[in-house]
């Protein structure tokens, strides 16, 4: 049996963590948490996030090998292997502000440990971090005087929210980054037999550190990227009566180019890629590259475009005036699927409504109360409805917001029928059959299509 510490009970932690302790039954598992909240939530019957099919994976392992607990100090002084997935957020003071990645957090884990420890260990670490940050963890661990050593890895998570379990079940790889020394080699050894328990080997990959580290923010910046890269081109399509889904089904039928990531949005949210893309900017910088910076940062910039285009749009086709009109916003969470609202581009667009004096009313099925909590003092101004009929009644306009598959499937004879005529709906994700919609009397606007509208003279104009 090996005793395996997981230190920071977030979306991460709280998803991996259960999953892999679901696989190795022999080992026992415990997650810890400053967060005394959040981790009575995990050893509640509501857990502390929502994704699909992990209440049954924990259901099934908790209290057997899978332990979640506040006594950090403890466990750790128990723990053989300890990976950490406490939160890196962009930093807001000092040198690199608005770009670097902050590792407070990390580095008062990593002495944590070190003054909590009576025997050598594997530290993982599964949050991601700037390039060589590694580097700075093995001097804080092995800074001791009493004889230990500690093995410090790379485990980058792949997952993506909503489908956390499926991708942990089956995922493309396992990337596991270590020294190439006699005692990091037989740390990353370990590690591979944990995860080969249920992956099959050749999925399971191991580089050195810096490659290890390096590749989680250039696979988030990759991702981004496409997605810029299409949104990028679905304003073009508005200017030019070209049809984005046609050119993006077109491109992808492409087997060089590929067919995932190619959905134009409103903007792609969550709580890693803009922080990561903004981090490798700052590295770029930091090693004296600035044209590569540039080149990453225009991810992040046409995302910015992306979300306030939507907004402007919104406006622009409804008159040049949205005050005191009621607008109902179909969607939170950053995608479907999660709780999540982090970075999410409804609440951008609901600030940016909100500063026009609409009246919001935002429904979501699962996100609300995240929302409410990331809008802050806004949130006084927003209705909070989670009946979307009721949310639509009486609203001037409809945004679609998050793809949530329910939204896809509602009466909108009904909506139109109850809402304030001319009516609008935005569909920020394409998820709507508009023709239908427009045949119905809605006047239909979405991303990079021709709108479909009676209104004459009241075109898209880009602010
Ligand atoms: C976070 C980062 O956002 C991501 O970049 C990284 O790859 C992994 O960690 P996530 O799990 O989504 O991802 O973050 P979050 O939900 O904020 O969870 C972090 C948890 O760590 C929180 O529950 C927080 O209370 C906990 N934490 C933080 C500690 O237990 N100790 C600390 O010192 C700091
Ligand atoms: C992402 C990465 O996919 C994952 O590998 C990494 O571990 C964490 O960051 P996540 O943020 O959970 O995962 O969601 P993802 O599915 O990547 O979507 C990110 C955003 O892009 C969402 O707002 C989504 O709606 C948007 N998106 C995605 C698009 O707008 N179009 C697309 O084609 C795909």
């Amino acid at each position: 049996m090996t005793n395996i510490l997981c230190i920071g009970a977030g979306y991460v932690g709280g998803s991996t963590m259960p999953i892999i302790a679901s696989h190795c039954p022999e080992d026992r598992f415990v997650i810890v948490d400053i967060n005394e909240a959040r981790i009575a939530a995990w050893q509640s019957d509501q857990l502390p996030i929502y994704e699909p099919g992990l209440d049954e994976i924990v259901w099934r392992t908790r209290d057997k090998n899978l332990f979640f607990s506040t006594e950090i100090d403890r466990h750790i002084a128990e723990a053989e292997i300890i990976f950490v997935s406490v939160n890196t957020p962009t930093k807001t003071f000092g040198r690199g502000a608005g770009r670097a990645a902050d590792l407070q957090y990390w580095e008062k884990t990593a002495r944590q440990i070190l003054k909590n420890s009576n025997s050598s260990k594997i530290v993982v670490e599964k949050s991601t971090l700037p390039v060589r940050t590694a580097e700075a963890m093995e001097r804080i661990l092995n800074s001791n005087g009493n004889g230990l050593h500690f093995d410090v890895l790379s485990n980058p998570e792949f997952l993506a929210e909503g489908t956390a379990v499926r991708d942990m079940q089956s995922p493309n790889r396992i990337l596991i980054g270590g020294r190439e020394t006699e005692s990091g080699q037989k740390a990353v050894a370990k590690l591979v037999e944990l995860y080969a328990r249920w992956i099959p080997r050749e999925r399971i990959i191991t580089t050195n550190l810096w490659s290890s580290e390096l590749s989680k923010l250039v696979a988030n910046a990759f991702l981004a990227q496409r997605i810029s890269s299409i949104n990028s081109i679905s304003a073009l399509c508005e200017k030019t009566e070209a049809d984005i889904s046609e050119v993006a089904n077109a491109i992808g039928r492409d087997e060089r180019i590929g067919n995932r990531f190619l959905q134009s949005s409103v903007g792609f949210g969550g709580s890693c890629f803009k922080k990561d893309i903004l981090n490798l900017v700052y590295l770029c910088e930091h090693y004296g590259l600035p044209e590569v910076a540039r080149y990453w940062e225009q991810v992040v910039l046409m995302n910015e475009y992306q979300e306030s285009r939507f907004a402007a749009n919104m406006v622009a086709s409804m008159f040049n005036t949205v005050a005191g009109k009621r607008i109902a916003l179909f969607g939170a969470a950053f995608k479907a699927n999660t709780s999540d609202t982090r970075e999410s581009p409804a609440l951008e667009v609901c600030r940016a409504l909100l500063e026009e004096h609409a009246k919001i009313v935002i429904t979501d099925p699962y996100a609300m109360e995240n929302a409410s909590q990331d809008l802050g003092e806004l949130a006084a101004r927003v209705v909070f409805e989670p009946d979307p009929y009721a949310a639509a009644k009486s609203a001037h306009a409809i945004a679609i917001l998050t793809e949530w598959k329910q939204y896809a499937e509602l009466d909108y004879e009904r909506i139109y029928h109850s809402m304030a005529k001319p009516a609008f709906l935005f569909d920020g994700r394409n998820l709507l059959n508009h023709k239908k919609l427009f045949e119905l009397g809605f006047n239909v606007y979405s991303i990079g299509k021709p709108p479909l509208t009676r209104l004459v003279n009241v075109g898209l104009t880009s602010a």
